[in-house]
Formats: structure tokens, C-alpha cells, sequence
């Protein structure tokens, strides 16, 4: 029966990031820089709130867009923290920023529409496209140093264009779109009509005050779609609690698909989610930036190339100077130096490598290690 299935969801493979680090984890001793999650544990308090919610019997269906109460506290939170203004009735509670994409991803697309993207970019967006039958069109950013070009933007806009999705700060990169970038994206949205999404998952892991948002803009409100989660500033990746932000017409639209996907979202840990917003999750960040500042300087000292991250947790090194496939470079870099990076092809670039920095500082530094070591045998080889 395998050939009457969604032909779409035949080509699906599986990520290239879970083959790898199930890879890495089988080797022993291995550095794991594959992993795209913090590598703290939840806080007590949230995990407390859970546990105290189950005892309480919050174990029955939420309302479907999300408990009230949280959809408040969420308002709210973005108001004090963001100064986003959002009334209660445009969040809508998701499975983590995965389903907020898949929902915001199906209620807007039609067949055939095409949704730009800048290159390299999250590995889940294609999918999610392709099953809505629309084109992912991907606009690449490695020549433009990981910004948005206006002009190449604008030259792959066509009347089958129905949005523009970034991702500030990126994963892969980590880097975040300058000023130029995110208004040649609301300039071109506004001219062609466009919706625009804005993944922000990493917006409070940032390490710089120059970070802009786009939905600081107030006349881009009805066409900006804002997906979230706490998976990554909380360390709450197995909870899967995220949101979408929306203009109210098109959260109720949202809303409506998520119930019919999902339901809703578990209700006790709903209930953690509000304590986590009360959390003061600000040491995580600060403990990726002194660690940034480490793993980007101990790049410079190999001699390779890389935009300076300035959020996330991600280092996007170029390797072209190896004349090796991404994928080449890391099975080797995993294999015999025992140290697990993700070939950045899986993301668009194949002159890169992913290097995930939420490990501990001793793992940081000792994969660090292995990977110059690697590079040195490389150039001593090619010197021979
Ligand atoms: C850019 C980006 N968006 C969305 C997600 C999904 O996050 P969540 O755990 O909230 O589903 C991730 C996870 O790695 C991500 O990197």
C-alpha cells in the first residue's frame, strides 16, 4: 500500500540531523555538537507546577486555542518584554514552534503558492511546505553575508509568491537580520502583498543590542504571522508548549486549523508554561554568549571562516578551503576525531558545517580541540 500514500510524504527523508547524532551518540566518547537543544534541565519550579497541575486533575481537554489564563500571560509577557501589542485573543497555544509553522503554514497556503526563504535555513520548513502542495523558493544569503539582498529578494517574487519566512536569530547560522534585510522583507511584503512569518524561536537567546523585529512594525500587523516557543530560552524542548501571534482575522483562522490538528495543547503543562513566563531564564542566555565568544574565537584562531553569530546557539563555519562535501567532512570529523557536527548541506549550504555550542564548556572546549586537530592534518595533507 506503500504507493498509495501521499506521493509528497514518500519523498520525505529522514533528518539529516536525528542520522547524525544517532550516529554520534553510538560512538563512544564522542563530543556531540549535533544537538539543537539547551543542555540544562527544565527549572524545578516550572517541573513543580506540572507535577502540582497533574495532582489537580488538569488532565482534561484545554479549550482548543489555549488556556485563557496562559494566552493572558503570554499577551502580557510580550508587552513587557517585546512591547508587542497583542490582545489575549491572538495567541493561540501550539505544540512548539513546529506546529505553530504547520498551522500558520496550512491555513495560508494554497496549491502551487510559493513561500521565499533565506538559505540556509531550519530543515523542517520544506517539508511543512510541500505538504500544502506550495513551492519552498529559497533565496540565498551565504554571498550576502547571511543578509537579505533587496534585489534578489525582489526578483524571486512572483504572482504565485504568498509569503516570506525568516528566521532572526537563524539556525543554522545564528546570525540576525540587519536593518536592511528586515525592511527590504517589510517593504516587499507590503508592494506584493505578501504574508510574512516570523519564526522566533531564538529571540531571547540574542547577544547584541542592535536585534530589530519585525513585528515592532504596527503596518505590517495584517499580514505578520509571529511563531514561538519556550522550548529553547527555558530549556523546555520536550514540553512542547510554543504559540503564534497573529492579527486577530488570521489567529482565528490559525486557531481553527490547530483545533482541527492537534486539539490542543497538553493542559498541565499548559499550566508549567505559565510559570516558565514568570521565569528568569536571562543566565542561559548569558552562559551561550561567553561560549559564543569562546567556540567563535577559537574558529578565528584555526584559521576559518564564519559570520560572527550574534544569537541561538549555532556556528556556521565554511570548510570549502577542503574541497570536501559537507557530509564528507563531518563523517570524518565524527569517525576519526570523534567530534559530531551536521553537514550543512541538510540546511542549503554545502561549504559549511553546523556546530551546536549548548554543551558544556569542557565539551565545548575538548570538541574544539578535535576539530583543529582535524583541520590541521587537512592542511598538512594538502601541503604534502
Ligand atoms: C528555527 C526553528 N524553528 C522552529 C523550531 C521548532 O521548535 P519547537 O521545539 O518549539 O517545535 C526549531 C527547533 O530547533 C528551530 O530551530
Amino acid at each position: 500500500m506503500l504507493n498509495r500514500i501521499n506521493p509528497q510524504v514518500r519523498t520525505f527523508k529522514q533528518s539529516g540531523i536525528r542520522k547524525f547524532a544517532n550516529e554520534a551518540k553510538s560512538i563512544l566518547g564522542v563530543i556531540n555538537f549535533t544537538i539543537g537543544e539547551p543542555e540544562f534541565n527544565t527549572d524545578e519550579r516550572i517541573k513543580e507546577a506540572a507535577i502540582l497541575a497533574l495532582r489537580n486533575n488538569e488532565t482534561h481537554y484545554p479549550p482548543n486555542p489555549g488556556l485563557e489564563e496562559l494566552r493572558r500571560a503570554v499577551a502580557l509577557f510580550e508587552r513587557d518584554h517585546n512591547k508587542l501589542d497583542y490582545v489575549w485573543e491572538e495567541v493561540i497555544i501550539t505544540n512548539g514552534a513546529t506546529e505553530a509553522l504547520a498551522a500558520s503554514l496550512m491555513t495560508i497556503l494554497d496549491a502551487g503558492d510559493e513561500v521565499i526563504i533565506p538559505s540556509p535555513m531550519y530543515v523542517s520548513y520544506g517539508p511543512m511546505i510541500e505538504v500544502c502542495k506550495a513551492k519552498l523558493i529559497p533565496l540565498n544569503t551565504t554571498n550576502y553575508n547571511l543578509q537579505i539582498d533587496p534585489a534578489a529578494l525582489e526578483k524571486l517574487i512572483t504572482l504565485k509568491t504568498k509569503a516570506i519566512l525568516i528566521t532572526s536569530p537563524n539556525n543554522p547560522t545564528g546570525t540576525i537580520l540587519d536593518r536592511r534585510s528586515l525592511a527590504a522583507v517589510s517593504a516587499l511584503a507590503k508592494k506584493y502583498d505578501l504574508f510574512i512569518i516570523s519564526d522566533d524561536v531564538y529571540s531571547q537567546l540574542v547577544f547584541t543590542k542592535d536585534y530589530e523585529m519585525l513585528c515592532h512594525d504596527e503596518s505590517l500587523r495584517d499580514r505578520l504571522i509571529v511563531t514561538q516557543s519556550l522550548s529553547k530560552p527555558y530549556a523546555m524542548t520536550g514540553w512542547r508548549v510554543g504559540y503564534v501571534l497573529a492579527d486577530l482575522p488570521i489567529a482565528r483562522a490559525i486557531a481553527l486549523m490547530h483545533a482541527y490538528l492537534v486539539a490542543g495543547i497538553t493542559t498541565f503543562n499548559q499550566i508549567a508554561a505559565l510559570e516558565a513566563l514568570k521565569t528568569d531564564s536571562t543566565w542561559m542566555c548569558d552562559s551561550y554568549h561567553k561560549r559564543r565568544d569562546l567556540a567563535y574565537e577559537a574558529l578565528m584562531e584555526m584559521g576559518l571562516t564564519c559570520v560572527k553569530p550574534e544569537g541561538a546557539f549555532y556556528l556556521f563555519p565554511e570548510i570549502r578551503e577542503f574541497k570536501m562535501s559537507s557530509e564528507d567532512f563531518c563523517i570524518k570529523a565524527m569517525r576519526e576525531y570523534k567530534v559530531a557536527m551536521v553537514p550543512g548541506i541538510y540546511f542549503g549550504a554545502d561549504h559549511n558545517v553546523r556546530i551546536s555550542y549548548a554543551v558544556s564548556d569542557e565539551d565545548l572546549t575538548e570538541g574544539l580541540r578535535r576539530l583543529k586537530q582535524m583541520i590541521l592534518d587537512l592542511r598538512k595533507h594538502d601541503s604534502i
